[in-house]
C-alpha cells in the first residue's frame, strides 16, 4: 500500500501546507501565538509532515529529531488551541484536489498528534 506521502503527492501536500498556515495566521484563537516568519514555518512543517505522512525524512535531517512536543513547550497550548490547530487543518484538506478518503486519512492522523501538544490546562495559563 502506497503510503500518504505518495497518495498526496508533493504539489497537494505543499498547497495544504500554504492554505493552512493562511488561516493560521488568520485565526482569531491561535495566529498570537505565531510569532516568527511565515514561510519559514511553512517550510518546516512541509519538511515535517513529508515525513510524518511516510515519506523521506526531510525534517530529521535538516533539523534533528522531531521532539515535537518539547519543540511545542514554549509555546503555551490548550485544548481550545489544538480544536483551533485542527479546525484550520480540516478547512485546509477541504480545499485540496484529492479524494474524501484520503483527506479523512488524514485528518484522523493528525488528531492525537494535536492533542499530544496541549501543554496548558484550562485556568492554568
Ligand atoms: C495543537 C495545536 C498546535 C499549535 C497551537 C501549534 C503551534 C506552533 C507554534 C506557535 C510553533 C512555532 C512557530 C514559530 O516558530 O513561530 C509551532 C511549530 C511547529 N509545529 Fe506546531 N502547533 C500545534 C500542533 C502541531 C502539530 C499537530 C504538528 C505536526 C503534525 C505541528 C508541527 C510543528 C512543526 C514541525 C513546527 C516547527 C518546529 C521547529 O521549530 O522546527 N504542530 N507550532
Amino acid at each position: 500500500m502506497q503510503t500518504i506521502f505518495e497518495r498526496l503527492g508533493e504539489t497537494n501536500l505543499t498547497l495544504l501546507v500554504h492554505n493552512f498556515y493562511d488561516l493560521v495566521f488568520a485565526d482569531p484563537q491561535i495566529s498570537r501565538l505565531f510569532k516568527t516568519d511565515k514561510e519559514l514555518i511553512k517550510e518546516k512543517q512541509r519538511l515535517f509532515l513529508t515525513q510524518f505522512f511516510g515519506g523521506p525524512q526531510l525534517y530529521s535531517r535538516q533539523y534533528g529529531h522531531p521532539q515535537l512536543r518539547a519543540r511545542h513547550l514554549p509555546h503555551p497550548i490548550g485544548d481550545d488551541d489544538a480544536v483551533a490547530w485542527l479546525s484550520c487543518m480540516s478547512r485546509a484538506l477541504a480545499s485540496l484536489p484529492v479524494e474524501e478518503s484520503l483527506k479523512d486519512e488524514i485528518f484522523k492522523k493528525l488528531v492525537p498528534t494535536a492533542m499530544f501538544m496541549v501543554n496548558r490546562g484550562d485556568g492554568n495559563e
